[in-house]
């Protein structure tokens, strides 16, 4: 027997007006994701058929946010209550939908796809018209409180601002996460009516139609934590800890160390190979990856890095938007910038920036040097102080150098210039034109003496000094 079909609806066209921000809730980062991606990576593992987000504050921003995952979108202009946004999405984007339909918001970011999943499960196995999650734990303040007869079954969901005294004493409540079958859930959203505190269609009213049709609610509880809803920068801020520390042990369970996790900056979407140890005042970002057996020492900042095994960062290094094959040691202070790639076994050291460039194999540029827009061979050694002059002041330049060269201390490569396999730059030389392979560039400059020229110049300055 096949399952039956599944619809998701996220619900997140509110504004969320306690943020006290021009973007729109849902779009504000958490992990380095928009909060409604972790919804919607959540939802991932369901299988559903159709995905549809609820829209409204900035319609096209959440869209945007949504970018990548299979969902489609239905616009609520006015956001007339939780009952009137599923009414949107069914009206818009669920015709013709058989099935059940789970129903979830936006700015609930923690929610796991396990508790998703038992929710569905015991809606099924119960063959429930509708069921929900429920906390027992936790702060009730502000939420539905869940209201059940003398013999436990659920009866109906109060809304704190609707509830009598002794109804809001209920320790149970509502954390705003559904599953109903469209056939009961579509004709019974026609039911809800604005009749009470806040003049808005409330979904949670869809409860008590279903007990008072004869069919009982299933309920499973969730941990509150999991479904701890972002209101305040200062919800947002303590999300972020508790992700971090989900984020550190999930890694550390797959065989990563962490030298001091409580400072490790660890975001959603990186990922890490197993022996890898990071140390202190790491900061993981955006799609960064990191191969197995690689030793960050500490400080380090990396965003869409991506690094691949036995790869050494020491301490003090930015990576962004770069690439490092394997056993590359990189540091300390080196920045590898947007186009950054670098072969294996490279040497990058101290205060040395590489930007859209490519560094082949075993090749080493271990001090104060800038190399941008240039092509580097393997085996070479570019010396201490090399510049490459890629920009005229209007235009960007290409410098290309062969395998096995020897760039000497304090040269400067005046792009577009191209310097062959197996040359030799001479200490201190600007090179303006081609390099042929094997041959050697320099300056002539003569390197001169004056003889007892120190004595007479320190007594004029010294009387200078004196007046
Ligand atoms: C709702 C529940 C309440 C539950 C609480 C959990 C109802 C009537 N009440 O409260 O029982 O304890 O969630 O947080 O459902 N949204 C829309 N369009 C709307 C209204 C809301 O998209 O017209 C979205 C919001 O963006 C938000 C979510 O739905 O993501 C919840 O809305 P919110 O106003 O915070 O929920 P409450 O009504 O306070
Ligand atoms: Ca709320």
């Amino acid at each position: 027997m096949s399952e039956r079909k599944l619809a998701i609806v996220v619900l997140a066209a509110g504004k969320g007006t306690r943020m006290k921000s021009s973007h729109a809730k849902v779009v504000h980062p958490l992990g380095g994701r928009p909060l409604v991606r972790h919804v919607l990576e959540a939802c991932t593992s369901l299988g559903a058929k159709r995905t549809v987000v609820v829209v409204g504050h900035q319609a096209e921003t959440v869209e945007k946010a949504c970018n990548g995952y299979d969902a489609t979108f239905a616009l609520q202009e006015e956001q007339n209550g939780t009952g009137h946004a599923v009414r949107i999405a069914r009206d818009e984007a669920l015709g013709g939908f058989d099935g059940d339909v789970v129903i979830l918001y936006g700015d609930v970011p923690l929610l796991t796809a396990a508790s998703l999943r038992r929710l569905l499960d015991a809606h099924r196995a119960n063959a429930s018209a509708v069921s929900i999650l429920t906390c027992v734990s936790g702060d009730a303040s502000g939420m539905g409180r869940i209201l059940r007869d003398g013999r436990g079954a659920l009866t109906r969901i109060v809304e704190e601002k609707d509830a009598t005294e002794e109804e809001r004493a209920t320790t149970e409540w509502n954390p705003g996460i559904y599953c109903a079958r469209s056939d009961f859930l579509f004709p019974a959203l026609d039911r809800l009516e604005a009749n009470n505190a806040q003049g808005e269609l409330y979904l949670t009213d869809i409860v008590g139609f279903s007990v008072a049709d004869g069919m009982p609610v299933t309920t499973a509880t969730v941990d509150p934590h999991e479904v701890d809803g972002i209101n305040s920068r200062a919800d947002l801020a303590e999300l972020e800890a508790t992700l971090r520390r989900i984020t550190v042990r999930k890694h550390m369970d797959a065989g990563v160390s962490f030298i001091d996790p409580s400072t490790a900056w660890i975001e959603a979407d990186v990922e890490i190979g197993p022996d890898t140890v990071i140390g202190p005042m790491v900061q993981l970002r955006g799609r960064t990856k990191l191969g197995r057996d690689c030793q960050i020492d500490g400080n380090a900042f990396l965003i869409d890095a991506e690094i691949d095994d036995e790869v050494h960062l020491r301490s003090n290094v930015v990576l962004s938007e770069c690439r490092v094959a394997k056993g590359a040691i990189i540091g300390p202070f080196s920045h590898l910038r947007p186009g950054a790639d670098l072969g294996r076994d490279v040497h990058v050291g101290n205060f040395v920036e590489v930007k859209k460039s490519t560094i082949g194999d075993g090749t080493k540029a271990n001090h104060l040097a800038y190399i941008g827009d240039a092509t580097i061979g393997t085996e070479t050694n570019i010396g201490a102080g090399t510049i490459t002059c890629n920009y005229d002041g209007f235009l960007k330049h290409r410098t290309t150098i062969g395998d096995r060269v020897q760039i000497g201390s304090d040269s400067q490569l005046v792009a577009p210039v191209t310097i062959g396999d197996d040359a030799y730059v001479a200490t201190g030389t600007t090179v303006r034109h081609e390099v042929e392979p094997g041959a050697l560039a320099y300056n002539p400059k003569p390197d001169k003496r004056r003889a007892g020229w120190v004595k007479p110049f320190r007594e004029r300055k010294t009387r200078e000094k004196n007046g």
